[in-house]
């Protein structure tokens, strides 16, 4: 039973145009469904990212993988890290493809696989330059070696860019090159795995080189571009919108302060509406003074502290009822307030917007007609 009027809205159609507009012709689709679908609903994500050709999903955690299969989908599952120490029998057990970079790692992923018994696919990552996680890339063909002798198949080899979002930055470049170069060293030897990739989502709209077999889209595929250059440049539609409703309306005179520190002051009478979300939503505290909401189509400023629970706006001497809609995210009669605006006004990244709005907001699907 659902009482509050929170609620964030997800788009399939919107998610499903999206992986058709970034899938490259040549390259197959991994669905980056980590972190519940970058706040989005990871099962409902993997399901429509699936049908709109999507053939891989990616997760970071061994967690988020089983809960993918225990919600019945049984397509390949890359995890983008190892496997922790003592995951490996359940993570192999519930047919999650597993990462490599380390001897250690490998050499715990090689006796769980030996005890499972049948041929297990895995993933080398290099570390071209992020310096995240990932193997030495001088190291790949000895380790792709040992890989091979621990009864092992090789079915990818992989990087991750650091900067792809830019443009102009050469670092995208020099990351693909060691990538390829160790590839090319791979070849001479004879092993050429069946999966080479790289590409985020930077790395899928603004360098077609980046995409080789597989490109493995997250933020791209919600709807939001990883970086202001890249904005436009590919046909993408936002899929989610965070909804609630005014709660309750006041006049309050002019001098008087409002929430918490009673630092926003008003200088003029003033109607104020409070709204029932919160930090504890996923609306961040900073965005007190900062933000602004649209209701009845008008962009309105956040009034003093965003609360755990609730925060209030001044609407001025604008007409407000209890019951109107407030959107924090998403469109209203023509206005519209992006999670980069967010994004802005916190001094964060569209990526960290999504995936804070909280488990206590209700996630609901539409299927908009315009986006299938
Ligand atoms: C290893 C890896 N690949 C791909 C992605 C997807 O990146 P993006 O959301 O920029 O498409 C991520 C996300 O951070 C990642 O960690």
């Amino acid at each position: 039973m659902r009482h509050r009027p929170t609620v964030a809205v997800v788009d399939l159609g919107a998610i499903r145009h999206n992986v058709r507009v970034l899938k490259p012709e040549r390259a197959e689709f991994l669905a980056v469904v980590k972190a519940n679908g970058y706040g989005h609903g990871a099962e409902q994500v993997s399901r429509a990212a699936l049908d709109a050709g999507a053939t891989w999903l990616g997760v970071a955690l061994v967690e988020e993988g089983i809960r993918l299969r225990d919600a019945g989908l049984h397509a390949p599952v890359l995890v983008l890290t190892q496997f922790p120490p003592g995951s490996e029998k359940e993570a192999l057990a519930a047919g999650l493809t597993p990462t490599v970079y380390t001897d250690d790692g490998l050499a715990r992923l090689a006796e769980a696989a030996g005890a499972m018994g049948g041929p297990i696919g895995v993933h080398v990552k290099l570390d071209t330059g992020m310096h995240r996680v990932g193997l030495p890339p001088e190291r790949a063909l000895g380790f792709v070696r040992a890989v091979t002798e621990a009864g092992l198949e090789l079915e990818g080899l992989w990087t991750h860019f650091a900067i792809s979002e830019d443009l102009d930055d050469p670092f995208t470049e020099i990351q693909l090159r060691r990538l390829l170069d160790e590839a090319d060293r791979l070849k001479a030897a004879g092993i050429r795995p069946r999966y080479l990739h790289a590409a985020n989502s930077g790395g899928t709209i603004a360098h077609p080189a980046t995409h080789l077999d597989l490109v493995r889209v997250g933020l791209g595929m919600y709807g939001l571009a990883p970086g202001p250059a890249l904005a436009g440049m590919a046909d993408l539609r936002p899929a989610m919108s965070w909804r609630s409703a005014v709660a309750m309306v006041k006049r309050v005179a002019a001098g008087e302060g409002i929430s918490y520190g009673l630092r926003y002051r008003l200088d003029r009478e003033s109607t104020i509406a409070t709204v029932p979300v919160g930090y504890a939503d996923g609306f961040s505290r900073v965005l007190g003074d900062a933000a602004a909401v649209l209701i009845r189509g008008r962009r309105l400023p956040v009034a003093g502290t965003v609360t755990m629970d609730q925060l209030m706006v001044d609407c001025g001497d604008d007409p407000v009822e209890a019951g109107d809609e407030v959107v924090l995210i998403g469109r209203q009669a023509g206005q519209e307030i992006t999670a980069e605006e967010l994004a802005a006004w916190m001094g964060t990244v569209n990526y960290e917007i999504v995936c804070m709005v909280s488990e206590r907001v209700p996630r609901e699907y539409a299927d908009e007609a315009a986006s299938v």
